[in-house]
């Protein structure tokens, strides 16, 4: 049995956003020869920003086709992919949209109340492995935050998020808008300019709430008062002294969280994604990329 642990995957496509390469072409057989050895029983973890399950259609809360196809051929794969989420995740159809102001709004009032009653659950939510996943696919789960996992025989805390940094020119949200046509000619108007939209290409989500991290926080104390300490950690950000270290700034409330947590949690290494860069910080911080890495 194996784990191997790689960055940002950033969707389906090859070069889908930015140079970033996407899940189809990171775990081809042609890049990643090493499946071929594989079983359901070897993992592959991705340090957020899977983007996967991306898209708002404003209609229906189903994958796209191209989703679809894509999800099952990585179902089809023969090692089970985890992932923790990112910044640029679909957090609304990930884990359900609580939202009620958004979807009584005009943004979605084209769907029918099926498909918004299912949108309000998200993929399911199953234990696996002593946490909790969103199962996108019987092999294909995102790790929600603040759990401990044993994976082959590892204890690993998983966190995701990050706060995003191309939205400094602002959140468009569509609930501030009476309708589609002022809300569109308000987009027209910041063509060109760093925004995302609630729901459609951001979500507040990316950040964790108090109660989540109150539970990573419960969650490690628990597991250390039995245990030496946790194998791996995954993250999607880094402790804020890493990112200082990298040339990054830091001050955001997850950051400082994750810094925290670094000072007295003992562990063995810890791998996030995020920076889109492959660099060793230490024996113990790494940061990863494109590179997919055996660490078990
Ligand atoms: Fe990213």
């Amino acid at each position: 049995m194996a784990i191997y642990v790689t960055g940002d995957t950033h969707g389906i496509h090859p070069y889908g956003l930015g140079s970033v390469d996407g899940f189809m072409h990171r775990l081809s057989t042609t890049v990643f020869p090493e499946q071929k050895q594989m079983t359901k029983e070897d993992y592959v973890i991705i340090l957020g920003d899977f983007g996967g399950v991306w898209y708002t259609d404003r209609h229906s809360s189903q994958e796209s086709s191209e989703e679809r196809y894509a999800l099952d051929w990585l179902e089809s794969k023969p090692f089970t992919t985890l992932f923790v989420p990112g910044n640029h995740e679909n957090y609304d159809r990930l884990m359900g949209c609580y939202d009620e102001r958004l979807l009584s709004s005009w943004f979605f009032s084209a769907m029918p109340e099926v498909e918004k009653e299912k949108l309000r659950h998200g993929y399911p939510r199953k234990p696996w492995h002593g946490g909790y996943v969103r199962q996108i696919r019987p092999s294909v789960l995102m790790l929600e935050r603040g759990d401990i996992f044993e994976i082959d025989a590892q204890y690993c805390f998983a966190f995701g998020g990050a706060q995003s940094h191309d939205i400094s020119d602002g959140i468009l949200d569509p609930t501030t808008f009476p309708d589609e046509t002022r809300f569109k000619k308000e987009y027209q108007r910041r063509r060109g300019e760093l925004v995302r939209v609630r729901g459609l290409s951001w979500w507040a989500e990316e950040l964790p709430s108090a109660e989540e991290m109150a539970h990573g926080r419960e969650t490690i104390q628990t597991f250390l008062s039995n245990h030496e300490r946790i194998d791996f950690v995954f993250t999607h950000d880094a402790p804020a002294s890493d990112k200082v270290l990298f040339g990054y700034e830091a001050e955001d409330p997850l950051t400082l969280y994750l810094e925290e947590l670094r000072h007295w949690m003992r562990y063995g290494k810890w791998f996030y994604g995020h920076l889109h860069q492959n660099r060793r910080l230490s024996d113990t911080q790494f940061l990863l990329y494109e590179q997919i890495v055996r660490i078990h």
